[in-house]
Order: C-alpha cells, then structure tokens, then sequence
C-alpha cells in the first residue's frame, strides 16, 4: 500500500489554542481522511512545541515551571481535537524522550558531518517568534530605529553569548538547485518565489545554541547549551516516525507538511539545509497558507478577539466550522473569518444546497416507492449526463487533493449538487408520478439517491458527522466510512436494487 505522511505545525505551548491553529488541523485532517479513502497507508501527525524562551517566559509569568505549563495547555489541544473530528495518528510532544533522543541523534550527525562549529553570537533575538536577526535585516526591513522584530513588529532583545552555528551558507546552492528542480517543493507559487529570493540574497551561518536559559534539550557533551528551539521542532517530524531507528523511513519523506506562511522560512530553509547535511531525505512538499482576520482585524491578545476554536464549538456545529475553513478563502491566501459570511455559507450552500436535495430526495422516494429503490428503466441522456458529473467530481476532487486547493475540491463537490438539483427539476419526479410513469421515475430516484451517496462520501472528509448522518439516511442504519474505500465503495451503482432508504430527517436546518 503506498504511504502519505501529512504533518501540522506543532504549536506553542506558551497560550491556548486559537483560529490558526484549528486551521492547518482541520486541513491536514481533510488530507488525511481523503487519502485514507483513497487507499493510502495513511500518517497524520500533529503535536505541541514545548521547549524555548518564549515558553520559558510565559511560565515564569505564571509563577509555574516550564514543564507545568505544557502539561495544562496539552490538555487543551488533547480535548479540543476529537471535538473537531481530528483522526490524528500520533500526537508529539518535543519534552518526550524519544524526541530528545532523536534531536540529540541529529545534532551528533550533523556534528559528525562537520557542519557545527563554536563561535560567539552577537546580535539580535525575537523571543515571540523564536528567531534571529541581524542588525542588518532589522535596518534592511525598517526596524532599526524601534528595535522591533521584522515579522511580528514586537521588541528584539540583544544577545551575547557564546554559540554554536550550524553551517547553513554551506546548503545554500545545493537548496536553490533542489527547489529549481522540484516546482511542487514550496507552494503556493508566491512562497516559492518569495523562499528563492530569500535565498538567493544569500544565507548566513545560523545559531543553533542560546546559554542564558534552560528550557530546551541539551547540546550533547556541552550541557551548558540548549538545542535552538527550532532545530528542536523541526526534528517531530521525524522523531514522531521513530527517528533515527530505520522504521522512520516507512513514512519519511513526508508528502506534505501543511504550515502558515509565517514560519515558511524555518519549513523551507533551515529544515531543508540540516536534512541535507544530517544525509536525510527532503520532504516532498511544503504548502504555507494565508493567515485569517477576524471581522476584518488582525487577531491579537490586546485585543482580545482572538477566536478560541472551544468557544467556536459550543454555539457551532464542528463540521460547519471545518467546512467554512477550507471553504470560504482558496488555502494559500489570507481571508476573513464573520460570523456573517458562516452563516451565509451554511444557508446557501449547505441547507439550500445539500441539504434540500437529501430531503427532497429521500422525501419523494418515501411518498412515490415506500423508500424502496428499484433500477427502473433503461437509462437516458439525463442520468447519464448526471453520472458522467460524479464521476467527474471524484477524479477532480482527488486531483485538487494532491494540490491542496480544498476550497476548489468543495466547489466542485457543490457543482454536482446543483447538477442534483438541476437533475430533480429536468426530470419533474411529481409529474411521472401524476402520468404513471413509475418505470421513469424510479430510475429518476434511484440516480438522485446514488449521486448523493457518491456526494456524501466525498463530503465525508469535509464533515465526517454530517456525511455520516446523510449515509446513515442512505443506507438506513449505522455506516463506517473511515474503513471505506473509494475504489470498492465509491463506484457508480453501489446500492442495490430493492434497497430500503430511511426516512429524510433534515442534516442542515436553516439558520437564522
Ligand atoms: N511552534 C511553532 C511551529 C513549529 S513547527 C516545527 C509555531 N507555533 S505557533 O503556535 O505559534 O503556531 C503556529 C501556526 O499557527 C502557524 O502555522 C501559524 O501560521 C498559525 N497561525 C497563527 N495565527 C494565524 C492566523 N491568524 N491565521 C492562520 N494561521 C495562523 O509557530
């Protein structure tokens, strides 16, 4: 069975989960569940970065140790996944033994591999965002005079302490080479081009030690010095897969690690670079996507309008939630989250849309055929038109999959809905049914009931829950798609011939 490994970020332990966070979960999990049904041998991996300054901070704040800290906010993402349907495979935590196990196996290789060297660092350090800066890069982006970092526009600090450098100008050529020679590497295209140009200007040794804090993994044989937070991280990836014992390279390279456009640097230069001279594989793909406002400003703790997924889930239903997500913003741009576009989304699309060609589906099979389906007559341009576009929308969904273009997947999935819709008035089943055409208007209803298994199926890992109520209509008892393939139950035909269908009860009622 061929293999796809598809990862999040691991995120912060420093404050609760929020929107951006809920994000890239819910998209890896879409990934992850289409690919299962696609008959891949699936890993969907996600976890928490526990280790760093920023951390190490938050929990002084707090008047707890770091180690506390992670344990209560761990808890939150533990709780707040399977509230969202996330089918993770492993969850890493970077204070697990085996993580530090495997950091510390990849510092010695890279060690070996002569590309560490000690040396002092003197410059600059953005503690919220965990990175280095020079005193170039801040007069180059404008941020000199204020002190502040270039990204978050937060304070730098100044340090002066003695380090260890991983020699990153080494890779910059043979990086510049693999990113020319595998287009699918970086994506969206504009990240690409933005990494390329971030390269090209030319790459400096990089700092791989802090000394005046503790809250990290040890450099192995000089305990003096913490592993940088980021050579830390970047290591789940593999140590999740059990790094450095072979069995890691079931999974490894990685398919896809799904990120945000804001740590795109450290996914597609520093976590490249060190693969390169530790002698591991690159992963395959690296897809950054756009950051969310919410009703129209940035969000942020002074602010408070920082959406928490937990208070999200209490007034809205997971899949709503999941599906607007991909949906409303195309993945690679940044976008909007109100709470009048969610709504709007969901009545048009899902209780108009979806929702009504269930019902009315089902409804007319009860009121003409007792909810029997029966093959009826032989078929005419009409069905075979309407069976041409699922199976059209299975190969274009699967396509836009491995693109990662969810919001075109869904649009497409929607296209054949209003196909549906279209298909009830073409074929006017009430009038058959006035004229005693039972022939016609069981073939009417037997290829409305089909399309919208095939549709629910690919639905299903958009919105598991609904999908699952909407098959569970179909079939007329209790469903399991997660064990579903989409080459064995995904074909055309699959329900049978006197086949018994549940009553419609509605999966999208109107909101108001
Ligand atoms: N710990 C690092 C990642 C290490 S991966 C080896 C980290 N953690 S984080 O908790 O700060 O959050 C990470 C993710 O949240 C990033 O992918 C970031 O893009 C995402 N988002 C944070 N705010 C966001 C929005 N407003 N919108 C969308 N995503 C956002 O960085």
């Amino acid at each position: 069975m061929p293999t796809y490994y598809v990862t999040t970020p691991i995120y912060y332990v420093n404050d609760e989960p929020h929107l951006g966070h809920m994000y890239t979960t819910v998209a890896a999990d879409v990934l992850a569940r289409h690919m299962r049904m696609a008959g891949y041998d699936v890993f969907f991996l996600t976890g928490v970065d526990e280790h760093g300054q920023k951390v190490q901070q938050a929990a002084e704040a707090k008047g707890i140790k770091p180690i506390e800290l992670a344990d209560q906010v761990v808890k939150r993402y533990q709780t707040l996944w399977p509230r969202l349907s996330i089918s993770n495979d492993d969850f890493i935590r970077t204070s697990s033994e085996r993580h530090r196990q495997a950091v510390q196996n990849i510092w010695k290789r890279l060690d070996r591999a002569g590309a560490i060297y000690k040396g002092m660092y003197e410059d600059w350090y953005c503690v919220p965002c965990e990175t280095y800066w020079t005193e170039t890069q801040l007069k180059d982006a404008d941020c000199w005079q204020q002190k502040i970092c270039p990204d978050c526009r937060r304070s730098v600090e100044r340090v002066q302490e003695e380090s260890y450098f991983f020699r990153l100008s080494r890779y910059q050529e043979p990086l510049l080479e693999h990113i020319h020679s595998h287009p699918e590497f970086i994506a969206p295209e504009s990240r690409r081009n933005e990494v390329i140009r971030f390269v090209e200007a030319g790459l400096n040794d990089l700092s791989i030690s802090r000394t005046t804090f503790s809250w990290g993994i040890p450099v192995p044989g000089d305990e003096q010095h913490v592993i940088y937070v980021w050579i830390d991280a970047l290591t789940n990836y593999i140590s999740a897969l059990g790094y450095p014992d072979e069995r890691y390279l079931h999974y490894w390279p990685a398919d896809v690690h799904l990120i945000g456009k804001d740590i795109l640097r450290f996914h597609a230069v520093y976590w490249p670079c060190m693969l390169m001279a530790a002698g591991i594989p690159l992963p395959k793909r690296i897809f950054a996507h756009g950051w969310w406002t919410v009703e129209g400003e940035k969000m942020s703790k002074s602010k408070g309008n920082a959406l928490r997924p937990a208070d999200l889930l209490d007034h809205y239903d997971a899949d709503l939630l999941r599906y607007f997500l991909l949906r409303e913003v195309p993945f690679g741009q940044d976008g909007d989250f109100s709470f009048d576009a969610l709504k709007q989304r969901y009545n048009t699309e899902l209780a108009n849309d979806v929702g009504n060609l269930l019902n009315r589906s089902l409804a007319m099979l009860h009121k003409y055929c007792d909810g029997i389906l029966h093959f009826g007559q032989a078929e005419e341009a009409l069905d075979r038109a309407l069976i041409a576009d699922i199976e059209g929308m299975q190969r274009d969904v699967d396509e836009y999959m491995y693109a990662q273009a969810f919001h075109l997947a869904l649009e497409r999935i929607n296209a054949a809905v209003r196909h549906g819709n279209r298909y009830v008035e073409e074929n006017a089943p009430w009038v058959l049914a006035k004229l005693g055409q039972t022939g016609r208007l069981r073939t009417v209803l037997y290829h409305l009931v089909e399309a919208l298994r095939l549709i629910a199926l690919q639905l299903w890992p958009f919105m598991p829950g609904k999908a699952e109520a909407m098959l569970t209509q179909i079939h007329n008892g209790p469903v399991r798609p997660a064990a579903w393939h989409v080459a064995r139950e995904g074909g055309w035909g699959g329900l049978r011939e006197g086949h018994q269908c549940a009553k419609p009860s509605p999966i999208f009622p109107r909101m108001d």
